[in-house]
């Protein structure tokens, strides 16, 4: 799969490891960077990372920062983006389910290096189950519509 990957400076050692993680599963990784452990703003990154989501040029997106809740933010401030917080796999494995996300983001400042790669898997063999789950995404995706100025 093509996966872009984004990250801010909290998240540089973690970005290196699920990069390397994601390679050696044979994914093809399109890394935005950053890989300065400079403060920077991590929405200049979930703002890359989402435009290349949105634009299909990759099948998702990982967004890492120190929470994953900034980065994750401003990536669904871009229209066809559902970006999701993931602290466990429990959840990464039912945002693709149920939300259809094309995001995953997560804390390198909440969870560990396996935990990460827990939550990739997770999210990774999950398929979106469709149904009535399509009606309530195609909704969500409605009120961006509803407030396009
Ligand atoms: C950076 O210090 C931190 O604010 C950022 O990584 C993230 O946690 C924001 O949501």
């Amino acid at each position: 799969m093509k996966i872009a990957l984004g990250n801010d400076h909290a998240a540089v050692e973690m970005k290196k490891f699920v990069k390397e993680y994601l390679t050696g599963l044979g994914h093809e990784v399109q890394d935005v960077g950053t890989n300065e452990e400079v403060s920077c703003n991590y929405a200049v990154y979930g703002e890359k990372v989402a435009n290349i989501v949105a634009a299909k040029e990759a099948d998702f997106g990982v967004l890492i920062c120190g929470t994953g809740v900034g980065i994750s933010l401003a990536a669904n401030k871009v229209p066809g983006i559902r970006a999701a917080v993931c602290s466990e796999p429990v959840t990464a494995r039912l945002v693709k389910e149920h939300n259809n996300a094309n995001i995953i983001a997560f804390g390198a400042r909440i969870v560990g290096n396996e935990t990460a790669k827990a939550i990739l898997d997770a999210y990774m063999n999950a398929e979106f189950m469709g149904g009535h789950h399509s009606e309530r995404v195609e909704s969500i995706m409605a009120i961006e519509k509803k407030y396009k100025r």
